[in-house]
């Protein structure tokens, strides 16, 4: 089955980047969000990317029109009844997904295949809200969707091979390199990553240095692109928090716990870049200011 309507629920920093790189290999998508306002401003920043795109010359001003037109916004889950293939980046809470994937099996025809962009939730579990198991697997992309090169694609033990084949293939399309993994929470970048994230947390709580000191220390002396808190802003405090109870509660190891500084900011409203504010303040986005901790 050639996949050619693509379903993405969710059009904050992931759906809207996985809307996007769908619709530049030459899908068909439409996106959902809840509400028209939020619809509109992912909308606005795949628009704020394909026009970065056409001045640097990588897309011609006819392909990011062909782009656009293949892209469609709604706030209706049945929009997506006619989809190939549906892939949800929405809140990192089961309830969320729950609801979400109940009423989406609903709406799809039974061949549609389903999939989570879950950073760390279990797959095999979400599949367990359709009658469609088979066709139900993990396709987790990295933040920012469009130059992150990864995704890696998760089978469950009731995951189709075919169908898991399927999609490894379709992630070629996307133009990504894909590494196949199973379902264990976190896969195999935040099995890695999250314990890493928390530690600067750790560090930066137990007054090792300052939040700059502790990303420059990481930039400059192991050559990452950007520190860990930054990179905590990035991906969203919140996002991260959830990530790390769900670790926490699958694993019981201490080097998945949140620290309670991120517990704190989190409840603060301080979720990181996209809320103008977490380790660093993005009022003046050119020189974010960073946290000082009394
Ligand atoms: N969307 C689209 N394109 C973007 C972008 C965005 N949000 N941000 C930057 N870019 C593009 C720029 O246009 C630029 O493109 P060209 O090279 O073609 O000109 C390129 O990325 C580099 O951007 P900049 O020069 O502005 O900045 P940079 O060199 O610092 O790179 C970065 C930005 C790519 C984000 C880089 O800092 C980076 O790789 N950071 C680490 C990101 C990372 O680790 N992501 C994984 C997070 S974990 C995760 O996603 C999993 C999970 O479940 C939580
Ligand atoms: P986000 O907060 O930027 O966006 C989530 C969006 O989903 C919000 O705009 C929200 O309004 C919308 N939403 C919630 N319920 C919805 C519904 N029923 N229908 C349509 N839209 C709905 O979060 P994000 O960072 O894009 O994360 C989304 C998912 O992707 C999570 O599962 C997260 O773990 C995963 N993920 C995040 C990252 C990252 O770096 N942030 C990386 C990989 C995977």
């Amino acid at each position: 089955m050639a996949i050619e309507k693509v379903g993405v629920v969710g059009c904050g920093l992931m759906g809207s980047g996985i809307a996007q790189v769908a619709a530049q290999a030459g899908c068909q998508v439409t996106v959902r969000e809840v509400s028209p306002q939020l619809l509109e401003k992912g909308l606005q920043s795949i628009e704020k990317n394909l026009t970065r795109l056409v001045e640097k010359g990588t897309l011609s001003a006819t392909e990011r029109d062909q782009v656009r037109a293949r892209l469609r916004g709604t706030t209706n889950l049945d929009d997506f009844k006619d989809c190939d293939f549906v892939i949800e980046a929405i809140v990192e809470l089961l309830p969320a997904k729950r609801e979400l994937w109940t009423a989406l099996d609903k709406i799809c025809p039974k061949q549609t295949i389903f999939a989570s962009n879950t950073s760390s939730l279990s797959i095999t579990e979400m599949a367990t809200f359709t009658q469609r198991p088979d066709r139900f697997l993990g396709m987790h992309f990295f933040n920012p969707v469009p130059v992150m090169k990864l995704v890696e694609v998760i089978r469950t033990i009731a995951t189709d091979p075919r169908v898991f084949d399927e999609i490894v293939a379709f992630g070629g399309k996307l133009g990504k390199t894909v590494v196949r993994t199973s379902d264990r929470t976190g896969f195999i970048v935040n099995r890695l990553l999250v314990p890493y994230l928390l530690d600067a947390v750790r560090a930066l709580e137990e007054g090792v240095a300052s939040v700059e000191d502790i990303d420059n220390s990481m930039k400059l002396g192991c050559g990452h692109p950007m520190g860990p808190l930054t990179l905590l802003d990035f991906v969203g405090l919140d996002t991260t928090y959830y990530i790390s109870n769900i670790m926490f509660d699958e694993f019981k190891e201490k080097r998945f716990a949140s620290p309670p500084l991120l517990k704190r900011m989190v409840l603060a409203g301080w979720n990181g870049r996209k809320a103008g504010r977490g380790f660093y303040d993005y009022a003046d986005p050119a020189k974010p200011k960073a946290l000082q901790l009394t």
